[in-house]
Parts: C-alpha cells; sequence; structure tokens
C-alpha cells in the first residue's frame, strides 16, 4: 500500500535554476520563492553556499535568503559543501544544510574537486557544528544509479556512501539519480542499499528526468513506503557537472500523479502551476511539466 500523505521538498530555486546560463536576478528567485509558498509548498531548497567561481548562478545566495518573506511553517533549506559555505550559510539562518556527496568517486572530484573520504572529512565538522546549532542535517548523494563519467554505479557504492553519512551525524538522506538514467528496479535497489543505513522516515528521492523515467521511479519508491521527494517547478535545472542532465521530476507532474490516487501532499496544483508559468516566463522558455502545458492548453 501507497502512504497516504507524501511530503515534497521544492528544489526549483536551488537545483533548477544553478544551471541557468543566463543570470537570474535576485528578485524573480524571491518572487518564484514566494509563489512556491503561496502554492503550499513548506519545503523550500533555497540556494547553495559553493564558490562562485565553479557555479556563478548561486551567488547571491545571502541576498535571496534575506529577502525572502519567511513563513513559520515553511521550512529553508541550503546546500554546505565545506565548513566556508557553512560558515557564510549559518548567517542566513537556514532551517536545513544540506551536504552532499557521490557515490561515484568520479562524480565527486568533478562536483567537488576531492575523493568521497576527501568530502566525508570536509562534511563532518559542518555537520558537527549545525547540530551543535539545532540545524537540522540533510546528505545528499548523487549518482546513486548512474554516473556521467563511470557508467552504471553499484547499489554497494550506494550503501558504502550511506553508511558514512549516517556515521558523521547525517539525519536525513536523498537518493539521487543525477542524471535521470535510471528505472524502477535500479532505484529500488538503489533505495534498499540506502535503507541498511537510515530509517525509511529519513530517506528522500531525488529524481531528474532526462530519460522521462522520473514519475515511475517516483512510484517504484512509493511502493516501497518512501514518502518525500524532492522536486522541481516547471521541471527546472540540471546540474553543471552532469552535462546533458536535465531538471528534476516536475512538481506538477509528481503532485498530480499524487493527487489522482488520493494521497495528500497539502500543495495547490493550479498555483503550483502559475508559479512554474512565472519562471518559465522569466526565463523565456516553455515549462518542462507536462501536466503544466496540458493545464495550461485548456
Ligand atoms: P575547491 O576549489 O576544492 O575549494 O572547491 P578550496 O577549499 O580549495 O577553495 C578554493 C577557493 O574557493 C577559495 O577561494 C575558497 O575561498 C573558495 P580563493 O582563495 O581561490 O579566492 N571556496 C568557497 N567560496 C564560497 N563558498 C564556499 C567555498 N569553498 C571554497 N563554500 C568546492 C570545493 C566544493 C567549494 C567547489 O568544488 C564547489 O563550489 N563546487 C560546486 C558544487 C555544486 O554546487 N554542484 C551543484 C550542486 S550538487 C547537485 O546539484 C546534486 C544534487 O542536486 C543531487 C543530485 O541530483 O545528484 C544535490
Ligand atoms: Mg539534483
Amino acid at each position: 500500500s501507497y502512504p497516504s500523505r507524501v511530503k515534497l521538498v521544492e528544489v526549483g530555486p536551488r537545483d533548477g535554476l544553478q544551471n541557468e546560463k543566463q543570470p537570474v536576478p535576485a528578485a524573480v528567485k524571491i518572487e518564484l520563492i514566494h509563489r512556491l509558498q503561496a502554492a503550499g509548498s513548506k519545503e523550500i531548497e533555497v540556494t547553495s553556499f559553493v564558490s562562485p567561481k565553479w557555479v556563478p548562478q548561486m551567488a547571491d545566495n545571502a541576498e535571496v535568503m534575506a529577502g525572502i518573506e519567511r513563513r513559520a511553517d515553511v521550512r529553508y533549506s541550503v546546500l554546505t559543501p565545506n565548513m566556508k559555505g557553512y560558515e557564510a550559510a549559518v548567517l542566513t539562518q537556514p532551517d536545513e544544510i544540506v551536504v552532499f556527496g557521490a557515490a561515484s568517486e568520479a562524480f565527486s572530484q568533478k562536483n567537488i574537486n576531492c575523493s568521497i573520504a576527501e568530502s566525508i572529512e570536509r562534511f563532518a565538522p559542518v555537520v558537527e557544528a549545525a547540530r551543535a546549532a539545532g540545524i537540522y542535517v540533510r546528505g545528499a548523494m548523487s549518482c546513486t544509479v548512474g554516473c556521467p563519467y563511470e557508467g552504471d554505479v553499484a547499489p554497494s557504492q550506494v550503501g558504502y556512501l550511506a553508511k558514512l553519512m549516517k556515521d558523521i551525524g547525517v539525519q536525513h538522506i536523498g537518493v539521487a539519480d543525477t542524471i535521470g538514467v535510471g528505472t524502477p528496479i535500479k532505484v529500488r535497489k538503489a533505495l534498499e542499499a540506502t535503507l541498511q543505513h537510515f530509517d525509511i522516515n529519513d530517506v528522500s528521492g531525488h529524481f531528474h528526468d532526462t530519460y522521462g523515467q522520473a514519475v515511475a521511479n517516483t512510484l517504484a519508491a512509493l511502493a516501497m513506503g518512501v514518502w518525500q521527494f524532492d522536486t522541481s517547478v516547471a521541471g527546472l535545472g540540471g546540474c553543471p557537472y552532469a552535462k546533458g542532465a536535465t531538471g528534476n521530476v516536475a512538481t506538477e507532474d509528481v503532485v498530480y500523479m499524487l493527487h489522482g490516487m488520493g494521497i495528500e501532499t497539502g500543495l495547490d496544483l493550479d498555483k503550483l502551476v502559475d508559479a512554474g508559468a512565472f519562471i518559465s516566463q522569466a526565463l523565456g522558455r516553455p515549462t518542462q511539466s507536462r501536466v503544466a502545458k496540458a493545464l495550461l492548453a485548456k
């Protein structure tokens, strides 16, 4: 049986926009976040505190965090790859921080310029400081199914990283199909490897939709009892260090599926479509959400 309620973490402002070539003004990001809040988003991944040389689009991280009209019932998360990122992030009072590693060595090197083992050494003090400050710590694991540089990634690699994350005190873990190559059984295996180390209530799915499999993969995870997912309005996004990878599964598409199954999300689909239309127009591109396209054509 499926969960009766699902929590969606909206990652459009971060994962969705980090790869955008044209500058997106902070004011547009802030307006997007306000519209997402209006649609009922209770968990928003706002930005990342990474090197502006590596990811110029996130250089306005503090400005965006400061510009949001915060709601007491919304949790705001940010990515922090190291202590430098954490120290900048903490000044902006995030509710949650995210350390992000990879199940493949090559991707770890390309994305964060260090090995998996080195990344854990960098994350450990970040996790410790955050937890001491009462900030919730999420971990993200990239390339849990496939890697743009190494190809298939074995579930044992996923289990290895999940254990390292658990051992340093990470409280929740996201299982990411960074390049969207996963299919339901492969995704299930990556999740099963993770569940050796984390409780089902502390695991989420993060599926990019490059090959059009992300809704199917979401359903496969749901069938296992996973009830938390990262999604991106209008299907925005991609990772700068995963060439050709498209955005996360569109929030609208997942919400349509869940509501159609009688599963609650707390989100208002029409207002989400509005938020997606706003950002798509600002970027000068059509939405990547099939559901939004269908509803807008009505
Ligand atoms: P590095 O070059 O190894 O870092 O980068 P370093 O410690 O040697 O420092 C080099 C320079 O960067 C120094 O500046 C530092 O001050 C600066 P310089 O002295 O040369 O002027 N620096 C920083 N500046 C700002 N914020 C920081 C920071 N750290 C160092 N936090 C680093 C290592 C991790 C910083 C770099 O590789 C980086 O920023 N990478 C970006 C990775 C990224 O953002 N990727 C996309 C997000 S992950 C993702 O999308 C996947 C996910 O969605 C899940 C999935 O789908 O798979 C989460
Ligand atoms: Mg991602």
